[in-house]
């Protein structure tokens, strides 16, 4: 059982899918879902993060929802507020159109766009100073697992972002351990390296700030319903981050209440 003082998210990453009418089917689909069976926000806080041009229009296809559906960004700029910075969308733009969410350090965004450390600290920064709630994503990959650093890499992740938030930011934070050879590949870490990590995670937490045992661990890597009940029964596992099984609405909705029940 997952420690029952937190309250689990699991979390929709939609990457850069889908097509709009597409999106907008998937959260008809899910509104039904939860509104055969409600998901109350004490039991999990349930969030979608679609690609950016649909945040508005997903967040008012949320409006009548039946239980409450955050909506997260993908990403934002590391420079702040407003300014000629073509392309970019600032953490006060986000807020300014009541985005309370976002992810960062995502491995594809570290690997394939760049992000580096200096880059993901200042859009923990930025997006804390804007009031937001930070996703914030760690993981290693398969080289580091094997050469026996996956530890090491992660706690550095953490260490990192530790430079970043002040004392009173870190109830604005939540953490996502995605191993990154789990992502999109079908393999996931088994729940005994999963929980291994999270403790290991939850540990170093703790040591950074007292507020380290309430601050949620999500698991992300080819989390599915087949393996979400597994997951949601280790006690450092409050949550899932889910790429692929979120693009339909019955898996995504299963693995919410396999969290969600732990609750009940
Ligand atoms: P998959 O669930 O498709 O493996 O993706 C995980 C992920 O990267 C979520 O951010």
């Amino acid at each position: 059982m997952s420690d029952s003082t937190i309250t689990p998210w699991v979390v929709g990453n939609w990457k850069m899918n889908p097509m709009q009418a597409n999106s907008q089917q998937l959260i008809q689909d899910l509104k039904q879902y939860l509104k055969q069976t409600p998901i109350t926000e004490q039991q999990c806080h349930i969030g979608v993060a679609p690609i950016s041009i649909a945040l508005l229009p997903i967040q008012q296809a949320l409006l009548d929802a039946q239980s409450p559906v955050k909506v997260v960004a993908q990403d934002l700029s590391r420079m702040a507020g407003t300014g000629a910075y073509t392309g970019e969308v600032s953490g006060e733009l986000l807020k300014d159109s009541q985005i309370d969410y976002v992810l960062i350090g995502h491995s594809e965004r570290r690997e394939i766009f760049g992000d580096d450390v200096e880059h993901v600290k200042a859009k923990v920064l930025n997006a804390l100073n804007a009031g937001l709630t930070v996703i914030y994503c760690v993981g290693e990959s398969l080289e580091q697992r094997e050469a026996g650093q996956a530890e090491q890499v992660v706690l550095q992740q953490i260490c990192d972002l530790a430079t970043v938030v002040k004392a009173d930011q870190w109830h604005n934070i939540v953490v996502a351990y995605e191993p990154i050879w789990a992502i999109g590949t079908g393999k996931t870490a088994s729940p005994e390296d999963a929980q291994a990590m999270h403790a290991q995670i939850r540990q170093g937490l703790a040591q950074i700030t007292a507020e380290g045992k309430n601050i949620a661990i999500l698991y992300g890597g080819s989390v599915k319903p087949e393996n979400a009940v597994e997951l949601a029964a280790c006690p450092d596992i409050n949550g899932a981050l889910v790429g692929g099984a979120s693009l339909n609405a019955a898996s995504f909705f299963e693995i919410a209440r396999a969290f969600a029940k732990i609750k009940e």
